[in-house]
């Protein structure tokens, strides 16, 4: 199998690049990334005399096309990723996320080629503390904020063209993933290296807000799950019910890494900020056959910290600037 992974330097896309490289040496894989701030080729280092690289625009065109025109399946997981930043300049999440996905539909149109899309629950909105429901592949969309609006209207297209043109196209819309390369603008690298750092975490508004934690390796392993056995015009909804409200996440963090459960601040909340996500993902359990290898948030979280202490080379360069970011926002 020739596979095309857009975003393959991002946070997700790097982790699916290095288990398919180990897990299946049959799939021969090309990545194109624009290595935007979020990007690290580092992130594809274990793996790079593997991978065929490319350095390019999803919504370019004339990059995008001879790639998708050489590759059987397309994996598309490149955009603009953080809520934060989606509130201080959207354009770019507008940009990536709609016209990016646009550029690689009409693609693998004429080139007849297999997509699977993946996307966020976000799209959902969110859910009240206390409602027992949680998402199904047929909640109704409504996001809140640029970036999740941004993702919405990609999976529509994705949608349509599935339908009026017949593109052999799969959607998958996962829950909060955390893991080794995350970028630390995301909650949970942020705190864990602000509390190597010495600093406080910071939690938004009161830290009641609720999230729906996957291992992304398990998020992955979904994701070929959806590509070899997922059927052509489904959405598959992907989670391993882990709910935990965000104090509770800091709690534990500062409690792995042998500080007080109390040594964090609250701070300024982000406007619009979703209260819970919650998935039932039911139909990629029953009809797949997938289920989380991780299954304990506690342990992948010490697992996670632990690969963070070790890798400061790999987050530091960026530590400083994203951090100059939040002050700016006074958060
Ligand atoms: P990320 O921000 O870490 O990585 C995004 C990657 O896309 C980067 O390597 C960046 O350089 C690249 N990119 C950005 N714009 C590009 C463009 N115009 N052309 C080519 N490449 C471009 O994001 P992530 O957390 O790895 O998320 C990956 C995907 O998974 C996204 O589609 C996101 O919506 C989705 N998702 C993320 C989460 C999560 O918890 N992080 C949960 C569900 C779904
Ligand atoms: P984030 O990682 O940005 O993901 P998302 O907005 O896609 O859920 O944030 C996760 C949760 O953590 C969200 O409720 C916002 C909150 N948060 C904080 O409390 N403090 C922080 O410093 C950050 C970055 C996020």
């Amino acid at each position: 199998m020739r596979l095309l992974v857009t975003g393959g330097a991002g946070f997700i896309g790097a982790n699916f690049v290095q288990q398919t490289v180990r897990e299946r040496p049959d799939v021969t894989v090309t990545v194109l990334d624009a290595l935007t701030y979020a990007g690290d080729e580092a992130s594809l280092a274990p793996v790079a005399d593997a991978v065929t690289f490319v350095r390019g625009d999803v919504a370019d065109a004339d990059v995008v096309d001879p790639l998708v025109r050489d590759a059987d399946v397309v994996v598309h997981f490149a955009a603009e990723s953080h809520n934060d930043n989606s509130l201080s300049d959207p354009w770019p999440f507008v940009r990536t996320n709609v016209v990016g996905t646009y550029t690689l539909l009409e693609a693998v149109r004429r080139h007849g080629t297999r997509y699977h899309h993946i996307s966020t629950d976000e799209v959902y909105g969110d859910l009240e503390l206390d409602d027992p429901a949680k998402f199904t592949p047929t909640t109704p969309y409504n996001p809140s904020s640029p970036y999740s609006s941004t993702k919405a209207s990609s999976d529509l297209l994705v949608r349509a063209w599935a339908r009026s043109f017949g593109v052999a196209a799969t959607i998958s819309n996962c829950s909060n993933n955390y893991g080794p390369y995350q970028h630390v603008e995301k909650f949970i690298p942020r705190q864990v290296t602000n509390v190597i750092d010495g600093v406080r975490p910071k939690l938004y508004g009161s830290g009641a807000n609720v999230r729906d934690w996957i291992h992304v390796e398990d998020h992955n392993a979904a994701v070929w799950a959806i590509v070899e056995r997922g059927r052509i015009g489904e959405t598959y909804l992907i989670g391993a019910d882990g709910e935990v409200d965000n104090r509770t996440v800091v709690e534990t963090v500062l409690e792995l890494m042998g500080r007080p459960r109390d040594a964090y601040d609250l701070v300024a909340d982000r406007p619009g900020h979703d209260l819970r996500y919650a998935i039932d993902a039911s139909r990629t359990r029953e009809e797949l056959g997938w289920t989380p290898r991780y299954r304990s948030f506690r342990e992948g979280l010490a697992a996670t910290i632990a690969w963070y202490q070790e890798n400061e080379a790999w987050w530091r360069p960026r530590k400083a600037a994203t951090e100059a970011r939040y002050a700016q926002l006074g958060r």
